[in-house]
This record gives structure tokens, sequence and C-alpha cells, in this order.
């Protein structure tokens, strides 16, 4: 069989995951990237095209030939790519605009799961700083605040410091016009990569990340500093319900669309103590690092994975996986969350563990190659560690190892991935 050729969209540790997973695919022959990092140039074709330059990705793919591109990054889904590929006769993974609202408009999103009766936490719009006092009075601490924009992740504050909450509010609505004060869901957090079309779905095995920035999940939200998988606080019983009562009912609306979804709808789920599901939030692509954690479980073909479901054929697809635990550490530079310095010289990237069943190695995100020739950090999350293994505790310390291994200057990492899964 003669492979097909693939576009990813994007340049993070997840766009790495990915063309690292599509080179293992029998059904893949060239792998192109735009605009990847130095990790990706490794496996495929990097090309100078930023993820947000729609009508260049577009040309891109078209003078490539590509049969297939696979789609990152949120932005670009918003923005329309899959609806223009779509027109050009072009396979995309990832919705189109109206799906992407999903991700794209918290509101929306919102709005959906209420009309659908998916459970999640309640939410008062608030677009007066006359008001703020009245919203706050609505629910008891913590508060949670969120802007109703594309924020990767950084954009919500909880806090049970009413000054604090006031404060958020006050600044969202300067910046946005509105801004949402969400009722603050408890338990643990569990993230499912459901990769859909019309035809049907496929959960892929859940993880769980640990959004804030230092260990004992304290300091600011990040887009994520690790992850595990799969995660034990998703069992069998909450796999029930979150199917029943989460999946299922937004994937019948969702294939009912005029255009179908096709591509990876990230569920993202708050668990409480009782084992009931609730939606934190929906990503309309992998998760970062999720997707890191997550790829290397699966046995099946990549390739065939992501193209029947942009071909709207899941449903015959054969989807198996290694019976494996992984987990992923991801070093941020200096500054992280905020400002990050960058720029400056990585050592040991290519460090790396293949001990029998145990694995353990480098996912790039923000590097790039220097004009002398180096290998260097150009952004917040710089790369991650997975490791792969029969155990957990054997994948998180084969992670740690390598990670141990590799230097940076000034950069940051959670000691304590997968904690709660040991
Ligand atoms: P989001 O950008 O909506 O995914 O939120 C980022 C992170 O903030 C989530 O992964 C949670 O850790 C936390 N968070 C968001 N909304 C809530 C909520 N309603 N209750 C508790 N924690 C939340
Ligand atoms: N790790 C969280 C996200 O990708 O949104």
């Amino acid at each position: 069989m003669v492979g097909i050729d693939v576009l990813v969209v994007g340049g993070g540790g997840r766009e790495h995951a990915l063309a690292l997973g599509l080179s293992k695919s029998n059904s893949v022959n060239q792998i192109h990237i735009s605009p990847g990092n130095a990790g990706t140039a490794f496996l495929g074709t990097n090309h100078d095209v930023p993820s947000s330059d729609i009508n260049g990705t577009i040309n891109l793919a078209k003078k490539l030939d590509v049969d297939l591109v696979v789609v990152g990054p949120e932005a670009p889904l918003v923005a329309g790519l899959s609806d223009k590929l779509n027109l050009q006769g072009i396979a995309c993974f990832g919705p189109d605009s109206i799906g992407a609202k999903l991700e794209g408009s918290k509101i929306y999103a919102k709005e959906l799961m209420q009309s659908l009766n998916i459970p999640t936490a309640g939410l008062v719009i608030v677009e007066n700083i006359d008001r703020i006092n009245e919203a706050l009075d609505t629910f008891s601490p913590p508060w949670v605040v969120k802007r109703d924009v594309l924020a990767g992740g950084k954009g919500v504050i909880v806090t049970e410091i009413r000054s604090e909450a006031f404060e958020a509010l006050r600044e969202g609505i300067e910046l946005d016009n509105l801004v949402l004060l969400e009722e603050f869901l408890s338990g643990e957090e569990a993230s499912v990569l459901v990769v859909m079309d019309e035809s049907g779905y496929i959960c892929l095995p859940a993880s769980q990340d640990h959004k804030r920035l230092s260990d004992g999940d304290c300091g600011p939200n990040t887009g994520g500093m690790g992850a595990y998988a799969p995660a034990p606080v998703y069992t069998p019983a909450v796999q029930l319900r979150a199917i029943s009562e989460i999946i299922d009912p937004m994937h019948h609306y969702l294939r009912n669309q005029d255009i179908p979804y096709r591509g990876c709808l990230y569920v993202g789920l708050m668990i409480d103590e009782n084992g009931a599901p609730y939606v934190v939030e929906y990503n309309v692509r992998f998760g970062d690092p999720e997707t890191q954690v997550t790829l290397p479980l699966i046995s099946s073909d990549l390739g065939e994975l992501l193209l029947s479901c942009a071909e709207g054929r899941i449903s015959k697809y054969d989807f198996t996986t290694h019976p494996y635990s992984s987990a992923t550490i991801v070093l941020a530079s200096e500054g992280y969350p905020g400002v990050s310095i960058t720029g400056r010289e990585i050592i040991g990237a290519d460090n790396n563990i293949e001990e029998g069943e145990i694995h353990a190695f480098v996912h790039h995100a923000a590097t790039s190659i220097s004009s002398s020739g180096k290998l260097v950090s150009n952004g917040g999350r710089v790369l991650s560690v997975t490791g792969i293994a029969p155990e957990l505790r054997t994948a998180v310390e084969a992670a740690y190892e390598v990670m141990g291994s590799i230097k940076l200057s000034g950069s940051q990492y959670r000691l304590d991935i997968a904690h709660r899964g040991l």
C-alpha cells in the first residue's frame, strides 16, 4: 500500500507527539509540519508557516498535495481552517469553525451543555462592574473567574479571597466587556480525548493533567505541567456515567450538525467524591501534554485513525492500545507561565531509555536551532519527557531519570507528576 502524506499544523509538544506517532504508522508516507520545532525536523519536513496563517497553511497543503491535514492547536480551527480545507477537497482532522466554538466561546459551550442537560458548573455572566458583588454572592467560595477568550488554559483564576475574585472580574470586564463567574467544582480532574466523527467515536485512555505550576498543585494555572495515563480516577463506573451523561449526548448533537464534527473532542472532567463526572471544559483538539502521554499507548496505526476520522468512517477503525502506563513531565523556561526567558541552550535532549518494556524519551516543544547550531529554548513549555512501562511507578521513574539528565538554565519542572496515581 502506498502511504498517505500528512501535514501536521502546530509546533508544540503535542505536534511532536503526533508526528512521532505518524512516523510509526505503516499507513503514512511523508510527514510535513508547519512550523514544527527542532524535534519534528527529525521526523519530517518543517515548513516556516505559522499555525495562525490560515491561507498560508492552505497554500502549503495544496503545494505539498497532502492527503490529510492534522490541526494541533485550537486557534486555526476557530478561525475556520478546517472549513476552508474541506472546500478545497483536502481531508482535515479537526472540526469546522462552528464545532470549534465549543472551545472558542465558553458561553456557547455552557449554553449547549445546559440545553443537552450535560452536568457542568453553574455560571453567571458579569457585564457590569456594579454587579460584581451581587454575582460573588451567588456562589460560595472559592470563586472561579474565566475570560471568554482563548487563553491557553491560563485565563482562569480560582481564589478564596473575595477581593482577588473582585479584581479578576473587574479586569475581565475592562478587557472584554464581560467575564464569567463559575460555580467551583471539587474533586479530581481527568482528561478524556474522544476522537469522533458522524459514524462513531473512540475514547483514548483517560489521563490526568497537572495544571498548576508547582508541586502540591500550588502556584498559577499553566497550559499543563505533566500528565499520566491511564488515570485511576476514571474508573469503569465513572466511565459509564461519563459516556451516558456527557459523551453520548454531545456526540449525538455534533454528528447531526450540517457539517458533522470530525476531530478530537477533549472532555475536561471534574469527578466528585461520589464518582459523578462534570464537564470543566471542552477543547476541540488534542490536549498538551495529554497527547504526549496518551498517543504512545496506542498500538493501532495512528495515521489510519486520524484519516478515518477526517473522512467520517471511524466506526470501521480497529482501535487497540498497549497494556502500559505512561507519564509525561514538562520542562518549562524560567519565568513561565509569565514572561519566559528564552534563547538558552538545552543539553541532553537526545537522552532516552530503552530497556526491554521500559522506554523514556523527549518530545520537543519550544525548541529551535540557533544561528551557531545549538539547540535552544524559544518559548514557555520547552520540552517534555515521557516514560512508558508496564507499571506507572516505573514509567514515572524512567521519565524523571531522563529529565534529571537534561540541562536548561533556570528551567522548572514538577517533581510530583502522577502523585495521585501512585
Ligand atoms: P479551563 O481553562 O476552563 O480548563 O480551566 C483551567 C483549570 O482551572 C481547570 O483545569 C481546573 O483545574 C480549573 N477550573 C476551571 N473551572 C473550574 C471550576 N468550575 N471548578 C474548579 N476548578 C476549575
Ligand atoms: N493540558 C490542557 C490543554 O491542553 O488544554
